[in-house]
């Protein structure tokens, strides 16, 4: 009698609001279950460690996402809207209304913005770096419309934006060289960088400004980013924080290269951001290619399932040990209905790399996640 009553009880916590998380269970036949208030979301189990920030569209705020957004994040990041091509497709022509629907969700909801990217070598506009007969501008002109675009989109947004991912993916991911052989760089010289930073600090000299980038997990990477920063911050300009985007898998990164990786960061005294981070079911690639015979098996299997929550448990308890450092967390978009990986490296190839389904329900690695914290 009494087994049924605990059993009836336990059944009808979620009715009340509680999700059963099974911890342990010491009288098998009954679930023992850790009640987890499922009235609260990832920014409220974190609000002691980081803000929880996520990638949105103008289109997922329109649909139930919206909800899940603002029950589990109080930041969040134009997932497009605010690079450089889609908000300045012409010279004189801005294209505000994705941005600006964007930061007045925010501002509807208390939410926090991190903008997203004022400088990169995706993503560019053609016409920034080609004059009327399509030749190459000089790097006057290319920095001066540099200047006229960081100040113009910096401008808009002051006070709304906390933070700005300044430059993003400088570094080359070509082992013997140092910077990325970008059309910025042909064109002006690695001092793009520096003043890209300088003129987002005149524009608003209160939002952070950081640099931003991938694969720092990789020593040799990692490395040269390192190098990049420190010269930066060596050379006085106004640079608050790195970004490291955190696009990982299931097989990375073990902990010891995200261990090394977060101290030799901290070591630079400034912020440190988990931007982008998102944790693929499959091997990690960094460059497209086409599909192949094996892409085809696309199931989220319980193996795969297992194994991302053990990794999205691994990164969390390393980021905790340097919640000193680092001051917010970004997923790169919200849940598996949607990811940019769907795409990449292999397009049409099915991902499930967040924390919420399909469905928008929490899996098992946002539980893992949620029992890191104590
Ligand atoms: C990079 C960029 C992001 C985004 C992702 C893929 O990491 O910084 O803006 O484009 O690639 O979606």
């Amino acid at each position: 009698m009494i087994k049924k009553l605990i059993t009836c009880c336990l059944l009808a916590l979620p009715v009340f609001g509680f999700c059963n998380v099974v911890s342990k269970n010491e009288n098998p036949g009954i679930p023992v279950a850790t009640p987890v208030d499922s009235s609260k979301g990832l920014k409220d189990y974190f609000a002691k460690y980081f803000t929880m920030g996520v990638a949105v569209s103008p289109r997922s705020l329109k649909t139930d996402e919206a909800g899940l957004v603002l029950k589990n994040f109080s930041s969040i990041t134009p997932e497009n809207a605010m690079k450089m091509g889609p908000i300045h497709p012409r010279e004189n022509e801005y294209f505000w209304r994705d941005a600006d629907s964007i930061v007045a969700f925010a501002k509807n909801n208390h939410l926090k913005i991190r903008g997203h990217n004022l400088c990169w070598h995706n993503q560019a506009p053609r016409w920034i770096f080609t004059n009327a007969a399509g030749d190459t501008v000089s790097k006057e002109v290319l920095l001066q419309r540099l200047k006229d675009h960081i100040t113009t989109v910096v401008n808009r947004y002051k006070g709304s934006i906390y933070a700005w991912d300044v430059v993003n993916e400088a570094i080359s991911d070509d082992p013997g060289e140092y910077l990325r052989n970008s059309t910025w760089l042909r064109i002006c010289g690695e001092e793009y960088i520096a003043k890209a930073f300088a003129y987002a600090h005149e524009a608003d000299p209160d939002a952070l400004l950081f640099y931003n980038d991938y694969k720092e997990i990789n020593p040799v990477k990692r490395d040269k980013i390192y190098q990049l920063v420190k010269s930066l911050k060596d050379a006085g300009v106004p640079i608050h924080g790195v970004g490291l985007q955190g696009h990982w898998s299931i097989y990375e990164p073990s902990e010891t290269e995200l261990t090394n990786t977060i101290k030799k960061f901290a070591d630079l005294g400034l912020k440190i951001q988990i931007t982008e981070l998102d944790i693929s079911a499959y091997k990690k690639e960094h460059g497209s290619r086409e599909r192949r015979a094996e892409d085809n098996n696309t199931e989220f299997t319980p193996g795969k399932d297992a194994a991302q929550s053990e990794m999205y448990k691994r990164c969390f308890t390393v980021f905790e040990k340097y919640k000193k450092q680092i001051t917010g967390i970004t997923f790169w978009n919200i849940s598996d209905r949607y990811s940019w990986l769907d795409n990449f490296p292999v397009r049409g190839r099915k991902d499930y790399p967040l924390l919420f389904d399909k469905n928008l329900q929490p899996k098992k690695a946002f539980w893992e996640v949620v029992k890191t914290v104590h």
